[in-house]
C-alpha cells in the first residue's frame, strides 16, 4: 500500500514522517519545488521539537519526497485554508486544486482523505462534485496536535475520522492508527468536519472571556491572574490564560467559517473573535500608558520581544506582534520600535534585531509579546528595565501586566 500525502507543511510533513517511521510507504508531494529539494537534501524545514530525529528515522525506514503527485492507494490532503476576509466564508481553492490533482493520477479504488480543517459541507459542495461517478472514496481525518508539541500529540491525542462507508473508515482507522495509540473515533464527513471547527471555536470563545476579564480587571485596578487564580478553585470553573492576541492558522481562522456560513447565528462567536482581534490594539495602549508613567518619548525605545503566534515554535502567520505592528506603522511608522525573535533568524520586519543583548541593550520598555523559554529561563536580563510582560511568564513585582 501506498500513501501520498499532499502538503509537505506543519501539519502534512510531521504526519508523513510519522507514519513512515512506523512501517507505512509514503511519498511526500508538495508543489513547492525549493520545499522538495529541501526535505531531499538537509531535511530541515521548520523548528519543532523532535522533528530532525522523526526525519532521521522515516529516511531510514524509506520515505521518499517528490513535487509530483504519486498514483497511490490513499491521499492525505494537508493544504492550507485559509477564510475570505469579506465574507469570512472558507477559502476551499488550495483544497479544490490539490482534490483536482489527486483525481487527474489517482486509479477507481483509491481513498481520499481531507485532513485540513474546513467548514461543515466543504467536501460535500466541493470535492464531491469533482468526483462525480468515479469510485473514489472520501473521507475526512482532521488533525489537532499544537506547534511545539507536536510528535507527542500525534501519537497520544484521540482523533476523528469521517467517511461514508464503513470499510473506508476502517481502512483510513489503520492507516492512522500505525502510529496514534490514542482513541479513534469514526463518525460521518460532515460531523467530523464540524467537530474540528467547534473544537477550536470553544478554545477562542473561552480565550476571550480572559481577555475580556483582563480589561475589566484593569479598569477596575485588580489582579486578573489572581482572579482566574481564585476562580479556578470552583470544580467547574477554568478559565483560561489572557494574553496578546490569538494567532496561527487554527483559532483565530477556524470560528470565521461558522460566522461566514450562519451570519445570523453566531453573536458568541463572532463577539469572542472581535474581543481577540483587539487585543493587539488595547496592548498598544497599555504600551502607552506605560511610557507615560516612565517618562519614555518614542517607540524607538521600546522593544517587542518575541514575533511568532506562540512560544518555542518559528510560526509567525497571523501573530499578534505582526498585528501590533501593523497598528504601530500606521500612527508612529517614523518610530518603530526594535523587534527581536529567537525564532525568526531571517529580517522579516522594520527595526529587526538578531541578537538578544542588542536587543535588551537598546530598549528602555520591553515588550513581551511571546513567552520564549530563552527569556522565561532567564529573568534576570530583564532586570533594570521596565516591562509589559502579556504572557504572565516574568514572576518579579515591578512587572506590568495586562
Ligand atoms: N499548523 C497547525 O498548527 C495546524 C493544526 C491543526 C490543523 N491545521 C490545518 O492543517 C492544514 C494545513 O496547515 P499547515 O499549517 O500544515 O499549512 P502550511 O502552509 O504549513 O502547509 C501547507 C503546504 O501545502 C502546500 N500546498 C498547497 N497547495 C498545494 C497543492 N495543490 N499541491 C501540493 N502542495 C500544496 C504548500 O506549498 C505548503 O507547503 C490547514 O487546514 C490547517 O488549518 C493546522
Amino acid at each position: 500500500m501506498l500513501v501520498n500525502v499532499i502538503g509537505m507543511g506543519y501539519i502534512g510533513l510531521p504526519t508523513a514522517l510519522m507514519m513512515a517511521s512506523h512501517g507505512v510507504n509514503v511519498i511526500g508531494t508538495d508543489y513547492n519545488k525549493k520545499l522538495i529539494e529541501q526535505l531531499q537534501t538537509t531535511g530541515k524545514v521548520f523548528e519543532e521539537k523532535g522533528l530532525s530525529e522523526l526525519f532521521d528515522e522515516a529516511r531510514r525506514k524509506g520515505i521518499r519526497f517528490s513535487d509530483q503527485y504519486q498514483k497511490a492507494d490513499i491521499y492525505i490532503v494537508s493544504v492550507p485554508t485559509p477564510y475570505l476576509k469579506k465574507s469570512r466564508k472558507i477559502d476551499p481553492k488550495y483544497v479544490i486544486a490539490a482534490c483536482k490533482s489527486v483525481l487527474e493520477i489517482c486509479a477507481d479504488g483509491a481513498i481520499l482523505v481531507v485532513e485540513s480543517t474546513i467548514s461543515p459541507g466543504t467536501i460535500d459542495h466541493c470535492v464531491r462534485p469533482l468526483i462525480g461517478e468515479r469510485r473514489v472514496h472520501l473521507a475526512h481525518a482532521p488533525e489537532r496536535i499544537i506547534p511545539g508539541n507536536m510528535l507527542q500529540e500525534l501519537i497520544h491525542n484521540s482523533r476523528t475520522i469521517g467517511a461514508d462507508d464503513p470499510e473506508t473508515a476502517e481502512t483510513v482507522k489503520d492507516l492512522y492508527a500505525s502510529f496514534c495509540k490514542g482513541e479513534i473515533v469514526l463518525t460521518n464527513i460532515r460531523t467530523a468536519e464540524m467537530s474540528k471547527v467547534v473544537e477550536n471555536t470553544f478554545r477562542d470563545i473561552n480565550i476571550a472571556f480572559a481577555n475580556e476579564l483582563t480589561k475589566i480587571c484593569h479598569e477596575a485596578g485588580m489582579d486578573v491572574y489572581e482572579v482566574i487564580r481564585i476562580a479556578n478553585r470552583h470544580p467547574r470553573v477554568n478559565i483560561l490564560n489572557p494574553g496578546p492576541g490569538v494567532g496561527g492558522h487554527c483559532i483565530s481562522v477556524d470560528p470565521w467559517f461558522l460566522v461566514g456560513d450562519f451570519p445570523n447565528l453566531t453573536p458568541l462567536i463572532h463577539a469572542a473573535r472581535n474581543v481577540n482581534d483587539s487585543m493587539p490594539e488595547y496592548v498598544y495602549k497599555r504600551i502607552r500608558e506605560i511610557m507615560t508613567e516612565k517618562d519614555i518619548e518614542d517607540f524607538s525605545r521600546v522593544g517587542l520581544y518575541g514575533l511568532t503566534y506562540k512560544e518555542d515554535v518559528d510560526d509567525t502567520r497571523e501573530s499578534p506582534t505582526l498585528q501590533l505592528l501593523d497598528i504601530l506603522r500606521h500612527k508612529h511608522a517614523d518610530k518603530m520600535p526594535l523587534v527581536y525573535d529567537p525564532f525568526i533568524k531571517t529580517d522579516m520586519v522594520q527595526n529587526q534585531v538578531h541578537n538578544l543583548s542588542d536587543f535588551l541593550s537598546n530598549t528602555d520598555l520591553v515588550v513581551i509579546m511571546v513567552g520564549h523559554s530563552e527569556l522565561k529561563n532567564q529573568p534576570e536580563l530583564l532586570n533594570g528595565k521596565a516591562v509589559l510582560d502579556t504572557r504572565n511568564v516574568i514572576f518579579t513585582e515591578d512587572v506590568y501586566r495586562l
